[in-house]
């Protein structure tokens, strides 16, 4: 079976062509970094206008390069949540309009679901047998997600913890701005962690209460930023206006000890080594303690399923591996092709849906809210 997969959730337009849920025939990926970069972030709009321009384009691209034509598609799988409405909007519009024009099923995917099933697809015609890795402990680790779940089928996914604030690749972004890398900054800061000291700085692992599976960043990041330009000053002349003094808590400072420019290479490389290794040791640690406690409640787990932007973590793929070779588990991680935002996981998880009897109809909506 030939699902045509599409996505369009955030800053990448994507369509895909996989063969029974697997086997990958083509990847495009329209990336719009250049479009965001100068503000530093993704504009919604900006994103929106980008998808419809390019929907039409990456879909024949997809085609072409699977070497089929629209006739030889099953059906039409679309990231229909979680994501930016207004950019969601053009996936589901162009997966509706194919799959009516083609006579063919049409299915929603949960994006956030999707990158679990990323890890399930065929790298260089080996993939991990799924039999083998159910039930699993799930991680989505990505811009705008970070989550870990229960996770008995591809289908059935129960989420067991989540960030309370900041995403993980979005700590990463932030560290990156911090220290004015680009954007985006994980793989920025990742490459240059490889050149620096991991201990250099104690930055802070956030373990929130003693059996919590959610995750924070907040902290991390602050302390990257005051590591990097000093504490917040209050000037002279501040001192002596007590009117233009910031109020207590306000919360907002009134300059800077330094610039980040000041740094130099050598310094850079430490902050990013450090706040690496603070960033894997939440993430470990939260795996582990999930771990625990499924294994407490007399539901251990098979193996550990990693997806989203992050997977692609030089850090994360090595130390998710000896994690699972210490504890005697199975590790599934994405194949680097299929790490951050792709159509072919939405084809994937589409066929998976399919062969379990579901579908949509033309009523299928957007949302920004995910489904777990
Ligand atoms: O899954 P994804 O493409 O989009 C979302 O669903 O959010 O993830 C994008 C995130 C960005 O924050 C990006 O900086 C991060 O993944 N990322 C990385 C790496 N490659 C991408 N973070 C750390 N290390 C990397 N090598
Ligand atoms: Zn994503």
């Amino acid at each position: 079976m030939l699902v045509l997969g599409i996505e369009s959730s955030c800053d990448e337009t994507a369509a895909s062509v996989v063969e029974d849920g697997v086997r990958v025939r083509s990847n495009v990926i329209a990336s719009q970094h250049d479009l965001h970069a100068e503000y530093g972030g993704v504009v919604p709009e900006i994103a929106s206008r980008a998808h419809a321009e390019r929907i039409t384009p990456v879909v024949r691209r997809a085609l072409d390069e699977a070497g089929v034509t629209l006739h030889d598609i099953d059906a039409v799988a679309v990231g229909n949540r979680p994501g930016l409405i207004g950019a969601l909007v053009v996936g589901v519009s162009a997966a509706k309009a194919l799959a009516w024009s083609l006579d063919v099923p049409l299915v929603g995917v949960d994006h956030v679901r999707a990158h679990l099933y990323a890890a399930l697809l065929e790298d260089d015609g080996s993939r991990p047998s799924a039999s083998d890795l159910f039930p699993a402990l799930g991680l989505v680790i990505s811009g705008g997600h970070t989550a870990l779940f229960r996770s008995e089928s591809p289908l059935c996914v129960t989420r067991i913890g989540s960030t309370i604030d900041d995403a993980v690749g979005e700590a990463y972004d932030k560290c990156a701005a911090i220290l004015g890398l680009g954007h985006p900054g994980g793989p920025l800061v990742d490459r240059l962690a490889a050149h620096g000291n991991d201990r250099a700085h104690d930055f802070p692992v956030s373990r929130l209460s003693e059996d919590s599976l959610d995750f924070s960043f907040s902290g991390l990041k602050t302390s990257v930023l005051y590591t990097v330009r000093g504490r917040p000053q209050v000037t002279r002349e501040d001192l002596s206006d007590v009117s233009a003094r910031p109020a207590k808590g306000s919360g907002k400072p009134t300059g800077w000890q330094r610039e980040a420019s000041s740094l130099s290479d050598a310094e850079r490389a430490d902050v990013c080594a450090s706040f690496q290794r603070a960033c894997c040791r939440v993430l470990m640690l939260k795996i582990e303690r999930a771990m625990e406690m499924e294994k407490a409640a007399g539901r251990g787990v098979r193996s550990l399923i990693i997806g989203g932007g992050v997977s692609a973590n030089s850090r994360v793929r090595r130390e998710a591996l000896e994690l699972g070779t210490r504890r005697g588990l199975k590790v599934a991680l994405p194949p680097m092709a299929y790490c951050l935002d792709n159509a072919a996981m939405i084809a994937g998880l589409g066929h998976a849906r399919l062969v379990a009897g579901e579908k949509d109809d033309l009523s299928l909506a957007a949302s920004p809210m995910g489904a777990v």
